[in-house]
C-alpha cells in the first residue's frame, strides 16, 4: 500500500513507514554498491522525514559499511572502546551467550555527553538471537512538540549536564574500571583516562538540518546546569518518562544483515536486554556531528 505512493515520493527507492511516530524500512537498495547522488538524497531524505531507517537482507564488509557510512559525514569514534583491529572505525557491540549486561539498556542519545555528539549511529546485525534483542526508538520531534506552550517556554533556558561514565556519575573515578576483565566489545583505549566525558547542551535543541525543536534528553542527562540535584530531579523524571511515551515510540526486530541508521539529534533509542544465554553481534559506526544549539 505504501509502496507505491512512497516509491513515487521518493523515485529511486521504497520507503516502508513501520510506525506511526518513526521509522521506515527502506527497500531495494544494496548498500555494499556505491549509492549514485540520486539514491543517496533519496535515503538522506527518508533519515530525515522518518528520524531511524532500516535495511534489510545487507552483505556488507567493514569498509562497505565504511563507505556508505562515509556518504553522511566524517566518522566520531568512540572515546574509550577500540574498535575491528582492521577497521578502527568500526566498533563492536557484542553480548555473549554468557553476558548478563546489555549494552544501550536506557533510553539515550548516543554520546550526548561529548562536546560534539554523534550525529547519527548506524548498526548492522552480524548475529541475532533466536528471539528478542530488538531496539526501541523514540521521537523526539513529538515529545516537543506534545509540551504545553508553558512549558516550552519554562524549559527554553535550560542547558542539561550529562556525564558518560557511571564510575564519574557514581563518584568514582574512570570508565576503565568499569569495562575492565568484562568487555567482549574490544578492548578500551590505551589511555582512556582524560577524554571528555561531561558536557552541557540545550535541553531544547535546534536539528541543524529540518531546523525544527527536538527534546534532546537521555539516560546521560544528569542534573540541569546551574541547578542543584534536588532541584532537577522532578523535572527531569518528567521529561525522561514524557519522552518515551508509548505513541512517541516504534520497535525494530533484526535479523542477520540488518542495518539500522538513526539521528540522534532528534530520537533516543534503547536496546531491549531479554536474551541471556544468546549471542547478539552488532557492528557500529557513528557519525561525527556538531554542536548541539
Ligand atoms: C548503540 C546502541 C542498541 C542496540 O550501539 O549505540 O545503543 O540495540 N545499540 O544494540
Ligand atoms: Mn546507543
Amino acid at each position: 500500500m505504501t509502496g507505491i505512493l512512497h516509491r513515487m515520493g521518493y523515485q529511486t527507492i521504497d520507503v516502508r513507514p513501520i510506525a506511526g511516530a518513526l521509522g521506515a524500512e527502506i527497500d531495494g537498495v544494496d548498500l555494499s554498491q556505491p549509492l549514485d547522488e540520486r539514491t543517496f538524497d533519496a535515503v538522506h531524505r527518508a533519515l530525515l522525514d522518518h528520524l531511524v531507517i532500516f535495511f534489510r537482507d545487507q552483505t556488507l564488509t567493514p569498509r562497505e559499511q565504511l563507505v556508505f557510512a562515509r556518504r553522511f559525514g566524517g566518522i566520531h569514534l568512540h572515546p574509550f572502546v577500540k574498535g575491528l583491529p582492521d577497521c578502527p572505525e568500526i566498533m563492536p557491540v557484542i553480548k555473549e551467550a554468557g553476558d548478563t549486561r546489555t549494552f544501550g539498556s536506557a533510553w539515550h542519545s548516543d554520546q550526548m555527553f561529548t562536546a560534539r555528539p554523534a550525529m547519527g549511529t548506524m548498526l548492522y546485525a552480524k548475529a541475532v538471537p533466536p528471539v528478542g534483542g530488538d531496539t526501541l526508538y523514540a521521537n523526539m520531534y513529538m515529545a516537543y512538540d506534545a509540551l504545553s506552550d508553558s512549558m516550552k517556554d519554562m524549559l527554553a533556558a535550560l542547558k542539561t549536564f550529562s556525564v558518560g561514565d557511571r564510575f564519574k556519575q557514581a563518584g568514582g573515578k574512570s570508565r576503565a574500571q568499569r569495562y575492565a576483565g568484562t568487555s567482549k566489545m574490544g578492548e578500551l583505549l590505551k589511555d582512556p583516562g582524560n577524554v571528555q566525558t561531561e558536557s552541557a547542551h540545550p535541553l531544547i535543541r535546534t536539528h541543524p538540518e529540518t531546523g525544527r525543536k527536538t527534546l534532546y534528553i537521555g539516560s546521560h542527562a544528569q542534573r540541569f546546569k546551574r541547578m542543584s540535584d534536588a532541584e532537577s530531579a522532578p523535572l527531569l523524571a518528567f521529561l525522561k518518562t514524557h519522552a518515551v511515551r508509548p505513541e512517541f515510540t516504534c520497535r525494530f526486530t533484526w535479523a542477520e544483515g540488518s542495518l539500522a541508521f538513526w539521528d540522534n539529534r532528534c530520537t533516543q533509542h534503547f536496546a531491549i536486554g531479554d536474551y541471556d544465554g544468546h549471542r547478539r553481534e552488532m557492528h557500529r559506526i557513528t557519525i561525527a556531528g556538531d554542536t548541539p544549539f
